[in-house]
């Protein structure tokens, strides 16, 4: 596209953002042209609390599903539209709600905990939410269960569990993205950079995030960039966030540990599908009133503790 082109979309978003009353929300690994029209960028959690919070009628959610459907759970008098409903979570598509009906039969005992990257179904059955934020200290927090079960990503659950010292009932989950990234690749990049601070998102093999200086969320890694005497980065996680590293310290570089971290869901947004959304005020997501209200709970439990 050319670079008049690109201005001329990016003026017809913002023109029709105003008119519809809209919020253009991404994530951090969304495609540079996506975060560039955002009025904010963030994590997971981050997103959806800014969505509860803003006055604008219309909620425009660049990421994958289960983001916007967290959106929507915590404001239901919004209209949240993806501009590709097809983006998709593998991690969360992992886990259905009668696999945890079935785990929690297993250990009737046990308090459930699920990681937000699981659909609003899962969340209902949950009883506490975590994000790779709080993971932690949610567990931290539950010291009077016994058991606890820690779904869906088994590299998560594996992180959490050396962290608190509890031991997990896991699931098999992973994400497809994160494991892409490998011991050899870290070692790799050390050796060409050894200067540089390695920080990775616990979603990745549990090899690369103990070899690793921090594990993180995409938004704890802006913090620990700006914070950090270091200059460099290598960084252990989908390769879209490197572009608001770059921007936010631009007197910093940042080296992304495998260039083979991309999430195909993640990259299916463009400026294009934002302004068709606007226009069509399309595709909605909408979680049905009896699943929101029990996914809600899970949390708000988990806001109570952080
Ligand atoms: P964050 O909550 O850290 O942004 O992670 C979401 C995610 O899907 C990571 O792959
Ligand atoms: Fe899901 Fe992994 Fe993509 Fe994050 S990077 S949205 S966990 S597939």
């Amino acid at each position: 596209m050319t670079k008049k082109k690109i201005w001329e979309l990016e003026g017809k978003i913002l023109e029709l953002k105003k008119k519809r009353d809209a919020v253009i929300l991404a994530h951090n690994y969304q495609l540079a042209e996506v975060q560039d029209v955002a009025d904010y960028r963030g994590d997971s959690l981050e997103l959806s609390r800014i969505a509860a919070k803003t006055d604008a009628k219309v909620i425009v959610f660049c990421g994958v599903h289960f983001m916007a459907e967290t959106a929507s759970i915590l404001s239901p008098d919004k209209k949240v539209i993806m501009p590709d409903i097809v983006s998709g979570c593998p991690m969360a598509n992992m886990l259905s709600a009668n696999d945890l009906k079935k785990l929690k039969k297993e250990h009737p005992k046990a308090v459930s905990v699920g990681y937000v990257n699981t659909s609003a179904e899962v969340k209902a059955e949950l009883d506490y939410c975590c994000t790779s934020t709080n993971a932690v200290a949610v567990v931290n927090a539950l010291r009077d269960y016994e058991e606890i079960i820690f779904v869906p990503d088994k590299y998560l659950a594996d992180f959490v569990s050396k962290r608190t010292g509890r031991k997990l009932i896991s699931w098999k989950g992973f994400c497809p993205t994160h494991i892409k990234i490998l011991p050899e690749d870290i070692r790799r990049e050390k050796r060409f950079h050894p200067a540089a601070k390695v920080m990775v998102h616990p979603e990745c093999l549990s090899q690369v995030v103990d070899m690793a200086d921090a594990a993180l969320s995409t938004s704890q890694m802006g913090k620990f960039a700006k914070e950090s005497d270091a200059k460099e980065f290598i960084v252990g996680t989908e390769v879209g966030i490197i572009y608001r590293l770059k921007q936010d310290n631009p007197d910093k570089e940042f080296y992304p540990a495998s260039e083979r971290a991309v999430c195909p869901n993640m990259k299916r947004t463009t400026q294009e599908k934002i302004l068709w959304a606007l226009e069509e005020l399309k595709e909605e997501v909408r979680v049905p009133d009896d699943i929101r209200k029990r996914a809600k709970r899970a949390i708000d439990r988990m806001l109570e503790i952080v």
